[in-house]
């Protein structure tokens, strides 16, 4: 399995990865919104011998404290005969690493906590924030010790907004 980001070529394969995860075009199309508006951050793409799962990050604006770079990660999906084989926690940690060393200071995501407790993500820390998504479900990690001091209100990218 090799990770690499994704290129315009991809689009076919990340629509298929979409497709078949979640029966739906939605989140492929959020993927596709937020390449458009020039919000996504971080754009990875999992190969085996053929196109296997897909992760995306995008911008966050930390409206109280703006010196903390934030980003949200959405979507993630794996294609069901690769899933339970470690492709989208290798994905995750990928993503994660690169992000801590661009620099970036805070992750938030909206999912599983049994999912994503594994890698660090708390709704404790994602309690400090105001965002459209807040409960039991908004998870949140700190790549940085200033992450840690993320509070207050957030914007998402657009194509969130557009989503409903
Ligand atoms: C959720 C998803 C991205 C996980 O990727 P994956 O490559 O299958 O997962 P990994 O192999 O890295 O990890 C497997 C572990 O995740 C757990 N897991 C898989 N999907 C899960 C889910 N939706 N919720 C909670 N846990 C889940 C498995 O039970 C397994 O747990 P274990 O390690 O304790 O045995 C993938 O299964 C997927 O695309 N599913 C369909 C779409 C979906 O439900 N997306 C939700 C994204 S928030």
């Amino acid at each position: 399995m090799t990770i690499r980001v994704e290129e315009a070529a991809d689009w076919t394969a990340v629509y298929t990865i979409y497709a078949e995860a979640f029966g739906q075009l939605t989140e492929a199309e959020l993927v596709r919104h937020l390449h458009d508006d020039g919000d996504l951050i971080l754009s990875l793409i999992a190969h085996g011998d053929k196109p296997a799962g897909h992760i995306a990050f995008s911008r966050l604006a930390l409206h109280e404290t703006p010196a903390i770079r934030g980003v949200v990660l959405a979507p993630l999906a794996v294609r069901p005969e690769f899933q339970a084989k470690g492709v989208g926690s290798v994905l995750v940690r990928y993503g994660l690493e690169k992000l801590t060393s661009d620099g970036y200071d805070l992750v938030v995501v909206l999912g599983d906590p049994d999912y994503y407790s594994r890698f660090g993500f708390t709704p404790r820390l994602a309690s400090q924030l105001k965002t459209p998504y807040d409960g039991p479900y908004l998870q949140a990690l700190a790549l940085s010790d200033k992450g840690k001091e993320a509070h207050g209100p957030v914007s998402y990218a657009r194509a969130f907004a557009e989503l409903k």
